[in-house]
């Protein structure tokens, strides 16, 4: 017997050009089965150019992918049988109501007893009381819901989500990543896309960063934000004139300044040298903050400041 791969997901140098406009130029990753793996990425990146590819919906023109061991091109039907794509029944029938639709999906996916299974997962899924309802009435937050609950019908052991929670309230979009994290301790692996990085911060066990076609960093978390060893560091001010001051002085390092609240940030590049510097020169200016605070780069500035320097590799 093979040693069994603990990966479920497998990408080798993808390739993807719509007609001249090329698309993805040599991807590389791999996902671990059992984790939340995020690809990360600007508008147009290619995110749900990977995800289609990875879901069969289309095929790339070079490079190699499996899911769950099988190779996107020449194995997609099993691959099919593999996965489940919110958005795939994104054409939930509006006219009938959550439970039709929940039970349709479970005949079509010839479950055992498909009213039990429908009931239970619209419980699972906070979406009991609203059963009997037409879709046409349910919220963005409920029809995403709804949607994932139809995909994950068939068992499937790699979920693609592409964009979970775009344009969804902070109430909605925090269940969200709560049904994630359940989905994640019944053992799939979770393939998520966003343009969120609170989101890939919350949920992920591992990122990746497509851009120019490119992965430019992978890793976890963690990893990705030591990429950055800049940390930021916040006076805040009594009075205003206090502040205008800080911005005269420091108008070459300012990152941002909050006038209301009246505080300042700098970047640090250079560490404890850098910050005795600046408060030294504080001094001679008789500038005394009320308060300071310093914190490392967040996953944000990480990727603003790779995406800006535009096609070098990291990692
Ligand atoms: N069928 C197509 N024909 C031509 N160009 C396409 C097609 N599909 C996507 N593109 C282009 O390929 C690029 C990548 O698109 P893709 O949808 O994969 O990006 P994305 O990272 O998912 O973006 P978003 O964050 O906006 O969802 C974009 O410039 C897009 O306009
Ligand atoms: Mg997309």
């Amino acid at each position: 017997m093979e040693k069994e791969n603990i990966y479920a997901i497998k990408v080798t140098n993808l390739k993807k050009a719509y007609q001249d406009k090329h698309v993805l130029n040599g991807v590389h990753f791999q996902v671990k089965k059992g984790t939340i793996f995020c690809l990360l990425g600007s508008n147009g990146a290619g995110k749900t150019t990977t995800v289609k590819i990875l879901s069969t919906l289309i095929t790339q023109d070079e490079g190699q992918a499996s899911v769950c061991q099988y190779d996107v091109k020449k194995e997609a039907a099993m691959v099919r049988k593999s996965i489940s794509l919110t958005g795939q029944y994104a054409a939930v029938d509006e006219i009938l109501t959550g439970f039709e639709n929940m039970e349709m999906v479970a005949r079509l996916c010839h479950v055992l007893n498909p009213k039990k299974h429908a009931i239970q997962l619209l419980r699972d899924f906070q979406l009991e009381d609203a059963k009997d309802r037409r879709v046409s009435t349910y919220s963005g937050g409920m029809r995403r819901r709804l949607d994932i609950a139809m995909s994950l019908t068939g068992h499937p052991s790699v979920i693609f989500l592409d964009e979970p929670t775009t344009g969804l309230d902070p109430q909605s979009r925090n269940s969200m990543w709560r049904m994630i994290k359940e989905l994640k301790e019944s053992g799939v692996t979770i393939f998520l896309t966003t343009q969120y990085l609170e989101e890939a911060e919350q949920l992920a066990d591992h990122v990746a960063i497509l851009h120019d076609g490119v992965i430019i960093a992978d890793g976890s978390v963690d990893q990705i934000k030591e990429l950055s060893s800049n940390e930021y560091i916040t006076f805040s001010f009594q009075e205003s004139k206090e502040m205008e001051k800080m911005l005269d002085i420091f108008s070459d390092h300012i990152i941002t300044s909050d006038r209301d609240a009246l505080n300042v940030t700098l970047e640090i590049t250079d560490g404890i040298t850098q910050v005795t510097n600046i408060l030294t020169l504080m001094k001679t200016h008789n500038l005394a903050p009320t308060s300071f605070n310093q914190k490392k780069a967040s996953l944000e500035d990480v990727f603003l400041n790779l995406v800006d320097k535009k096609g070098e590799t990291y990692v």
